[in-house]
């Protein structure tokens, strides 16, 4: 071994180490800064010397590969399915079945069913080769370099491992990533995924395996297999995989008899809702190997298992009428308004049908009852159509093929399931939603304006595009009026006396010194989200040079791929679009990076922040102090956070767990004297 090759294989030690430390244990030995200065390094040395690099390096975390068509592989074992159950009757049904295969005394375990995708990891030597997706149970697809990414799954063994190992379980999406990702892709214009098992399952078929390793995903161990692999029971195998590197399950427990499994399903029925990731019910298992062969399996399914599903909330009513709404890109949503019915302690009114192609897949005709259910999710969802009301000659309920605000005439792309109305120019609700988009939080920050707002100088004939907000003048603010039905069904004046008009051209002015990078989210390029905005304007600095940019050259951007960019193209290939820049230039909206985005100072270097609470300045503007001098502004604390900034109000539950972590609480002021 040379000296390079020595280096890598000690950073890689270490690096390894520290995923084990943090993900395994849940117990970091060094800060994030820390980790990701060790991991560039090693990242730098693969870069100069690739015949170096080992097999199960820990850069490959970071993914990077392109997997075009996923290769299929066979299962050492085959990948089983379980029995499921919704009742307790049928719980105590397979436990007298078990024990009238087997004599003597027994117990199960009880686990969690995690609701995500099933994987076979398989370890050669403890090094994972390979990870292949459930498939049909006996063949299924190759997806070692995503599943590499996800910091939960060992990419190299500890200890006395055997040479080769299968591990199986779960790759799911936690609830917050969900969120974060379905907010991401609503914004861009993207249809959300419908739920965390879904958006788990298409993650893992993403090609570009950079982009699987920023979905947060997580894998959940539940089974191990392979020849002569030590202890007798599943409990203490798992335990001893746990040795071997592996997280041990949350939640496991050892039962002795059908009361013990009753309690767990009660206790895990309600608590499941408190959990951060999706489970659909509980797993029971024979614990002991020998019991199991015992008890034995069918071609489908172990006998000596059995997952006892939840039971989501779940009524029929009948649909009265579906409403078409055209969204901001255009995308058009069915929407079923059902007669009202009280589902898990809400009512249900209307719910999405999402797609023209979900309505047929359900058959949705006219005068149907749908059934709508309500499980781990908060959102009420119609999962099929209640035959046993079916009309006789009931019709399907049609897809409108006209804009129902516009009239034009629909589209669909190949490949997508979207149908949406293609005269974004002047189709009032695409209008509506570029001006609300442009104004919201994120973009502009203009709050002196709001879709009542904006909707009555729309009806007035005053906006069209963003740049009309600049022609805004006192005169013509003054005294409109319209009225407005709140939540509840009441009206009530909306009219822009003295205080609002001065607001809204307040508000205006002010967003003239929002940063590039914000202008360049707000002016609706499809695709293109906060993220992308930020990462376009530093590298292009201005406006013209990323309108005058090659496919190539935007594709050289990070997160920047083949669609993004034709997006960006198309955009600048609008004249309508160019113009409303040219006029939003010289309304004298920021264009170009501005000195305020080059860092001012690296005072905050390495340090993870988190600010809470109200201030005397805009959190907004705070957020953009810290980045402004080195810091990261994160969401939730952890023991990687640095500082916590407290205005006034700031939530108890934070400031506790604040406290309880041992994580510096300063207040605005304490944060200012930082930067002296
Ligand atoms: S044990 C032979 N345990 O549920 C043992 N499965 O049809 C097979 N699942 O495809 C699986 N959580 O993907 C087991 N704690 C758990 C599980 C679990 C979720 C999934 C698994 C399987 C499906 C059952």
């Amino acid at each position: 071994m040379n000296d390079i090759q020595e280096q890598i294989a000690r950073l890689s030690e270490e690096i390894h180490r520290h995923n084990y430390y943090y993900y395994m244990l849940d117990d970091p030995k060094i800060s994030d800064y820390d980790f990701d200065c060790l991991l560039q390094k090693l990242i730098d040395l693969e870069k100069q010397y690739p015949e170096y690099v080992l097999p199960d390096s820990p850069t490959q975390r970071v993914g990077g590969t392109i997997t075009k068509q996923f290769a299929s592989a066979a299962h050492i074992y085959p990948m089983l399915s379980l029995g499921n159950t919704y009742s307790e009757g049928d719980l105590n049904e397979f436990d007298a079945r078990v024990r009238a295969l087997l004599d003597g005394s027994m117990e199960y375990v009880c686990e969690l069913k995690y609701d995500g995708v099933a994987i076979s990891l398989i370890y050669e030597q403890g090094v994972l080769v390979r990870a292949v997706t459930r498939g049909d149970g006996t063949r299924g697809d190759v997806v070692t370099d995503n599943v590499k990414t996800i910091g939960s799954v060992p990419l190299r063994l500890i200890g006395d491992y055997p040479d080769m190992l299968e591990a199986r379980g779960e790759i799911i999406m936690p609830f917050q990533s969900f969120e974060q990702l379905n907010a991401e892709r609503e914004e861009i214009g993207e249809q959300p995924f419908a739920n965390p098992r879904n958006a788990a399952s298409g993650s893992l078929k993403l090609q570009n395996s950079a982009e699987v390793a920023k979905r947060g995903l997580s894998f959940k161990l539940y089974y191990a297999l392979g020849e002569n692999l030590p202890e007798n029971n599943h409990y203490d195998r798992l335990r001893k995989l746990h040795e071997w590197g592996f997280r041990f399950p949350d939640v496991m427990e050892k039962k002795p008899d059908i009361q013990g499994i009753m309690d767990f399903v009660h206790i895990w029925d309600v608590k499941r809702k408190e959990l951060p990731f999706p489970i659909d019910g509980i797993v029971i298992k024979v614990n002991d190997f020998a019991q199991q062969q015992q008890v034995g399996s069918t071609a489908k399914s172990p006998r000596w298992a059995i997952a006892y599903k939840f039971k989501a909330e779940r009524v029929s009513t009948p649909l009265l009428s579906v409403d078409f709404q055209v969204g901001r890109t255009g995308i058009v949503t069915p929407v079923a308004n059902l007669k009202p019915v009280n589902l898990a302690g809400t009512v249900v009114k209307r719910a999405t049908l999402n797609n023209r192609d979900f309505m047929r897949d359900m058959d949705i005709c006219e005068g149907d009852y749908l059934f709508v259910e309500k499980g781990g999710e908060i959102i009420p969802k119609i999962v099929g159509v209640n035959m046993e009301h079916r009309q006789m000659d009931a019709s399907p309920v049609p897809f409108v093929e006209y804009c129902p605000v516009c009239g034009s005439q629909l589209q669909q792309n190949e490949g997508e399931a979207g149908v949406f109305c293609p005269n974004e120019l002047h189709c009032a609700p695409q209008i509506k939603g570029r001006l609300e988009h442009f104004i919201s939080r994120k973009a502009m920050n203009i709050d002196s304006l709001g879709e009542g707002k904006i909707d009555l100088l729309f009806a007035q004939r005053l906006l069209h595009d963003a740049a009309d907000l600049y022609d805004l003048t006192y005169d013509r603010l003054f005294g409109l009026e319209k009225v407005v039905e709140d939540d509840n069904g009441k009206s009530r004046v909306l009219s822009f006396k003295e205080k609002t008009t001065q607001n809204i051209l307040k508000g205006l002015e002010q967003s003239k010194q929002v940063p590039f990078e914000r202008v360049l989210y707000a002016i609706g390029i499809r695709f293109v989200g906060e993220v992308t905005a930020k990462k376009l304007a530093r590298k292009f600095h201005d406006i013209d040079t990323i309108a005058n940019a090659t496919k190539e050259e935007l594709m050289a951007v990070e997160d920047v791929g083949e669609r993004v960019a034709d997006s960006i193209i198309q955009y600048f290939n609008n004249t309508e679009n160019l113009r409303m820049v040219m006029r939003l230039r010289e309304a004298g909206l920021q264009f170009e990076v501005g000195e305020s985005e080059t860092p001012v100072s690296q005072k905050l270097q390495g340090m993870n922040i988190i600010v809470s609470g109200v201030f005397t300045i805009p959190r907004d503007n705070l957020k953009a102090i810290i980045e402004q001098h080195g810091g990261k502004n994160v969401s939730s604390i952890s023991k990687n956070t640095t500082y916590v900034v407290a205005g006034e109000k700031m939530g108890p539950e934070k400031r506790k767990k604040a406290e309880s972590l041992g994580v510096p609480i300063l207040s605005e002021g304490e944060f200012f004297a930082l930067l002296d």
